[in-house]
């Protein structure tokens, strides 16, 4: 019932204020990011953003399940979305249900979310009818991009802008409450976010949608390979990693750190 509340209330800001959404893997961001976000995605990013795999292929049901659950401890507020892994939902609807009732039993969480539009509808429809709520993901499905042989922009031309509209629609008939548009073009996204009843969630899409998302690596300046265009950079963590652990090295091997207030002392006899 909770979780309803929380996608329910998601759905309602519908062409109001803005939806801010970030990814979150672990604990102690949750604890962080839920004061100030709306709505807190377990992406299956985690398998390239935490674990170092290549793309996002390497992500598994046990990693979307254990990094769920580490979200979910520190999530109070925002509602809490987790990423069906590749390999888990596209053969039937009835994988795909069977995969989001594991990760919805078993991390507590408030949705989950699948890439693909018009041929994964009756897959949204069967998760829906069980009474888990569904995001959709269309436009660039960083699952694909090996069959898609890289990272490809979606609607440039009439018949993607066509076929993009086409998924929009079906992500919202299958009953999603909400839909991440990912690599799109302004006028597009800004067509979908007009003819969609439910929001739009954009990430490199413009502002046009009715809110965004980021990595929250990519947010906070902690990724280490490769940064997007799409991305901003609202902090520098990779600098102030690299300075602790370049200022912690040399007090070890300065002997300044421990420092005598660091230090456990035997009590002082009181007589
Ligand atoms: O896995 C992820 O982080 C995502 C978002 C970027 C939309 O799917
Ligand atoms: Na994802």
């Amino acid at each position: 019932a909770q979780s309803h509340t929380r996608t329910q209330a998601i759905r309602a800001r519908k062409g109001g204020e803005p939806i801010a959404c970030l990814t979150a893997y672990t604990y102690p961001i949750a604890r962080l990011l839920d004061p100030h976000v709306d709505l807190i995605l377990v992406g299956d990013s985690v398998a390239m953003v935490l674990h170092g795999h290549e793309n996002t292929l390497g992500a598994t049901m046990e990693m979307m399940i254990l990094h769920g659950q580490a979200v979910m401890r520190g999530a109070r507020n925002a509602c809490v979305v987790v990423d069906l892994p590749a390999g888990s939902y596209e053969t039937s609807a009835e994988q795909a249900l069977a995969s989001a009732r594991r990760i919805f039993a078993e991390t507590g969480c408030h949705a989950v979310k699948l890439e693909g539009g018009a041929g994964i509808k009756s897959h949204i429809a069967a998760i829906v009818a069980a009474g888990i709520p569904v995001m959709g993901h269309i436009g660039l499905q960083p699952q694909s991009v090996e069959k898609e042989g890289g990272y490809k922009i979606k609607g440039k031309s009439s018949e993607s802008a066509a076929s993009l509209l086409e998924d929009a629609r079906a992500v919202e008939s299958a009953g999603a409450f909400s839909v991440v548009i990912e690599g799109t073009i302004e006028p597009v996204a800004a067509e979908i976010t007009r003819i969609l009843a439910i929001p739009t969630i954009g990430i490199g899409a413009s502002v046009a949608c009715d809110g965004q998302v980021l990595v929250i690596d990519d947010a906070i300046g902690l990724t280490v390979d490769r940064v997007p265009k799409f991305v901003k950079e609202y902090a520098d963590l990779r600098n102030e990693v690299a300075k602790a652990a370049m200022s912690y090295a040399a007090e070890v091997r300065a002997r300044t750190f421990p420092a005598a207030e660091h230090v456990f002392h035997k009590p002082t006899p009181k007589n």
